[in-house]
């Protein structure tokens, strides 16, 4: 969702900007913006649409500054218009950018409103800047106008603030958004995702909740909520620019389904070398936390809930503890249960998702002490809000359809789950090593799956002209069948739905006829039978089944039936590797529907709103 990059320099810093919000173009927006302070001026340029839109007319008005902001927004309050984009001004001096929400905008409007300030925009951004207006007209200076607005604020906010009287430093603000301080030489960035002032530095410091901050060229000067002057630690940021350039692939969606097997490899690192399941993969104090647990409660959204949802197989199956799976928005608002021993494990690719933040927060009220986060961004708000971490090593994932993040998570889950199920006594040594060697071979079948492109783009090609699509699986799978529906959704826009293939004939059959392909996840697993009784029943009804089954699973196609075969079946990891092709056809299918494949329509790659 929104963006934000700020820059102050002793050069032109225009160009700093508008690269910034190319690099945060993918996390999903449909205005963009920049200010700048020049020679004691304020000067806006906002386009709706793409960031090389508004990239161009600011060319054409010859933007050029040592101090600027910029952002690139998803609307929430007003529609997207150029009048609501950021940066907002207030009295044609400040300039801010803003992510998050505010709650108690309306309050706020309507004091500012007596007090004189003229409303342009229906966002709840532009009350902050007024806000820092009217407190630098009581006699405050930018830094303390801004500490004494966000004493009264609701709500959540990253910020970033410039002003013409004061063109030697730029103020931010953080509570509840991610915002980071970029360090360079002679020159310093604001940053709500590292990847926007990689180009200029990699050395970081990560604001945290409640924290203002005063950025010169040469210094930075960082204060507590309670406004006392505090350090923060300066980091070395690992992502790689590789990692956020195409390179020779089309999409980043395509790039990131076929790094899977080095994001695997990485993400297994540690438990291959130690050749063992050690508690200390999930933090140093891991084994006092999750010994004494008596069950496991998941929450995510998206594309992490159904990593969840295949943990919970795992974890109740390898580990004998007993799981639940919940949509983080659910959880959230409704009356929990809490048991204090159950360990809550939060997942979430970016580490920021708002609902799984909040879910989080509601668990600790109710009384949970022992909780988790699997995650794909060090230092983002999940992790740094749970006791445990374990981060998965997938890289930046840019494409908003999550692919590489969620094979990952798998294998994250899958030690977590072996590793509760040795804590328990439940492990010998001979399974722990065979554990070892299906982890030290996944890469390899993920490969293998990946090699199936061709047959499954030219089944793509089926699919181009539907409407809809139904997706099957059983057991472990079934998640599998869910995520496969998701993708296809996501980025194709045809309409999907998964089932449990055992629940098929209690309604969802009242759907299949020629024109609803039905995708099967028929892995040679102890469900196959059963599912191939299901797929019996699509083809009595004349649908046209289209199955991914293991290489040596005793499986033909036949009329009506296409079939495409994995890697031989790899057992308990098989979910991993069933994952690959149903994230390929979704991805030619919105490649021959000319789809816009890392940027779907209303979507946004870190839902940091509710
Ligand atoms: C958005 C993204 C999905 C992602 C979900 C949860 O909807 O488009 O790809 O699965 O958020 O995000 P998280 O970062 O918490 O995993």
């Amino acid at each position: 969702m929104c963006g934000i990059v700020g820059a102050i320099a002793g050069r032109d810093v225009v160009p700093v900007l508008i690269e910034g919000l190319k690099r945060l173009e993918y996390r999903g927006y449909d205005s963009a913006g920049i200010a700048v302070v020049v020679d004691g001026a304020v000067r806006r340029v906002r386009r709706t649409g793409r960031v090389s839109e508004m990239e161009a007319a600011a060319g054409a008005e010859d933007f050029h500054a040592p101090l600027g902001i910029g952002h690139t927004r998803w609307a929430t309050h007003g529609g997207v218009t150029e009048g609501n984009a950021h940066p907002h001004i207030s009295h044609d001096t400040l300039a801010l950018v803003h992510n998050g929400i505010i709650e108690n905008h309306e309050a706020q409007r309507e004091r500012l409103s007596r007090l004189g300030y003229v409303f342009e925009s229906q966002t709840d951004t532009e009350v902050i800047a007024h806000l820092i207006h009217h407190h630098q007209s009581q006699g405050l200076d930018l830094l303390a106008a801004l500490q004494a607005s966000a004493r009264e604020l609701d709500g959540a906010y990253a910020l970033a603030v410039i002003d013409k009287r004061d063109p030697d430093r730029m103020v931010v603000a953080r509570m509840g958004c991610p915002l980071l301080v970029g360090l360079g030489d002679g020159e310093n960035f604001v940053a709500s995702d590292v990847s926007a002032i990689l180009q200029a530095t990699r050395r970081v410091i990560f604001l945290e909740e409640g924290d203002t901050a005063e950025i010169t060229r040469s210094a930075v000067r960082v204060f507590d909520g309670a406004g006392a002057a505090v350090e923060r630690g300066e980091h070395l940021s690992d992502v790689s620019l590789a990692s956020l350039e195409l390179g020779p692939y089309r999409h980043f969606m395509q790039k990131e389904i076929h790094e899977q097997p080095r994001a695997l490899a990485d993400t297994i690192e540690a438990i291959i070398d130690a050749a063992a399941f050690e508690p200390t993969l999930f933090g140093k104090d891991a084994e006092a936390v999750l010994r004494g647990i008596d069950g496991v409660q998941i929450l995510a959204c998206g594309t992490s809930f159904y990593s969840g949802s295949v943990a919970r197989y795992w974890i109740e199956a390898i580990s004998g503890l007993p799981c639940s799976v919940e949509i983080a928005s659910e959880y959230r608002y409704r009356k929990a249960v809490a048991n204090p021993k159950h360990l809550i494990v939060t997942i979430s690719q970016s580490g920021e998702t708002l609902d799984t933040m909040e879910a989080l927060k509601y668990a600790k009220s109710l009384g949970h002490t022992r909780t988790l986060s699997i995650c794909n961004v060090p230092e983002s708000a999940i992790p740094r809000a749970s006791g445990l971490v374990f981060y998965t090593r997938a890289g930046a994932e840019i494409g908003v359809a999550s692919t590489k993040a969620f094979t990952t998570q798998l294998v994250g889950l899958f030690a977590l789950a072996v590793t509760l199920a040795k804590l328990n006594d439940r492990l010998g040594a001979e399974q722990e090593a065979a554990y070892i060697e299906d982890l030290r071979q996944l890469p390899g079948s993920v490969q293998h799956a990946l090699n199936l492109e061709p047959q499954i783009t030219s089944w793509a090609e089926k699919f181009t002209l539907k409407h809809h699509a139904l997706f099957l699986g059983r057991g472990v799978h079934y998640p599998i069948a869910l995520e496969g529906a998701l993708k296809l959704k996501e980025i194709s826009y045809i309409h999907a739905e998964a089932y449990p293939a055992g629940e098929l004939k209690h309604g969802p059959l009242a759907l299949v006829d020629a024109e609803m392909p039905v995708v099967v996840i028929a892995p040679k697993d102890a469900l196959l039978e059963k599912v191939k009784s299901n797929m019996q029943e699509v083809r009595a009804r004349g649908g046209e089944l289209f199955v991914f089954t293991d290489a040596d699973s005793n499986f033909s196609a036949s009329e009506g039936v296409h079939v495409i075969r994995t890697p031989r079946h790899v057992g308990v990891l098989s979910p991993i590797v069933h994952t690959i092709p149903v994230q390929l056809l979704a991805y030619h299918t919105a490649l021959s529907r000319g789809t816009d494949v890392d940027k779907p329509r209303n979507l946004a790659k870190s839902v940091t709103v509710e």
